[in-house]
């Protein structure tokens, strides 16, 4: 069956077909970042609008490169929470509207539930069970993944997501936006052990994380020193290694606790080189990620949580629907 993936929570419009017997057919992406790139962070209503623009021209993109008609598509997946909730409607309308005039299902799926899957779709995929570390802009979750909709969560951050800490220290340094990438560049030139910051969380026992206090230190460090671009870098290498080491110590601590010896990472700082080095350099643990383009937002990984759900789903006759800004992802259940 051949799955149309819609994703639209945030600040990029993915489109994806996936084939549940020849794999990703193809799929396309249009970023946002040059739209909201003078305002230093996503506005929510260009957001929306532009997802509106975007959306139906990329449908067309992807069917023409898999050489497809809208007819052989056989079920719509779309993004509908946790994000934006206007840019969310725009997705679910089209996706529910497209679904409803093919007069075939229509699938809601959660982000975190995509991102935490994507690893899946590559060549050489983790077997279940094994442990889950959800790192985006939004969230920095910890999760028991026992199968397709099993999830615990293990441990999740208390205040701001690491993605965002990436993002709200690089602000601050005066870095451009979006933040996590360029401050991840400018600390290759950092001088290593020049400044020791804090392992948030990880001197006491559990598995949440704390991110504001480590962004705050970074603040300070910045005021007191000579700002010169060389402190910057020095800075973004010092914030870089402490979120790095607290999300190993904290995957470590994970993988003892429930004994599953294979760990997967996902979501936008997934795309970490520093954080990929540390990790894989754990023994004895096998580390799976989803290919550089996926570790960010994008409709493949919707477009395949949507082949993995399908096969449970009730087709919905009623053309109503809603989305979800937030949506835990323990209140999943299985398909
Ligand atoms: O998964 P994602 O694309 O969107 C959300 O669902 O939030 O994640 C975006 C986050 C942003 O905070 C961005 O700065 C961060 O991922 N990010 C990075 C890197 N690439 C993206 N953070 C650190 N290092 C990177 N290389
Ligand atoms: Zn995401």
């Amino acid at each position: 069956m051949r799955v149309l993936g819609i994703e639209s929570s945030c600040d990029e419009t993915g489109i994806a077909l996936y084939d549940s017997e020849k794999g990703l057919l193809a799929h396309a992406l249009y970023s946002q970042i040059a739209l909201h790139a003078e305002y230093g962070g996503v506005v929510p209503e260009l957001a929306s609008r532009d997802h509106i623009r975007k959306t139906l021209p990329l449908i067309n993109e992807v069917l023409n490169t898999a050489k497809l008609n809208r007819t052989d598509i056989d079920a719509v997946a779309y993004t509908a929470g946790p994000g934006l909730v206007g840019a969310l409607l725009v997705g679910a309308a089209i996706g529910r509207s497209f679904a409803w005039a093919l007069d075939i299902p229509a699938l809601a799926i959660n982000h975190m539930e995509g991102h935490l899957l994507s690893p899946l779709l590559e060549e050489n995929p983790p077997c279940f069970p094994f442990v889950s570390l959800l790192v985006s802009g939004g969230h920095t979750l910890l999760v028991d993944v026992q199968g397709v909709g099993q999830y615990q969560l293990l441990g999740e951050s208390i205040d701001d997501a690491v993605g965002e800490a990436f993002d709200k220290t690089a602000k601050m340094l005066g870095l451009g936006y979006p933040g996590g990438p360029i401050l991840a560049a400018l600390a290759e030139k950092g001088t290593p052990n020049k400044y020791d910051f804090p392992r948030p969380m990880t001197n006491r026992p559990g598995l949440d994380f704390s991110f504001s206090g480590l962004k705050t230190f970074a603040m300070n460090t910045w005021k007191a020193s000579n700002q010169s671009d060389q402190d910057q870098a020095d800075i973004a290498l010092a914030f870089q290694t402490a979120a790095v080491e607290t999300l190993a110590i904290k995957c470590k601590r994970a993988l003892k606790e429930t004994g599953h010896k294979t760990l997967v990472i996902a979501g936008g700082v997934s795309a970490n080189k520093a954080l990929r080095a540390r990790l894989d350099a754990m023994s004895q643990i096998n580390v799976y990620y989803p290919r550089l383009e996926f570790c960010g937002d994008n409709g493949a990984m919707i477009a395949f949580a949507g082949a993995m759900r399908h096969s449970a789903m009730v087709k919905q006759d009623k053309p109503t629907f809603s989305a979800r800004p937030r949506w835990p992802l323990d209140e999943l259940g299985v398909p």
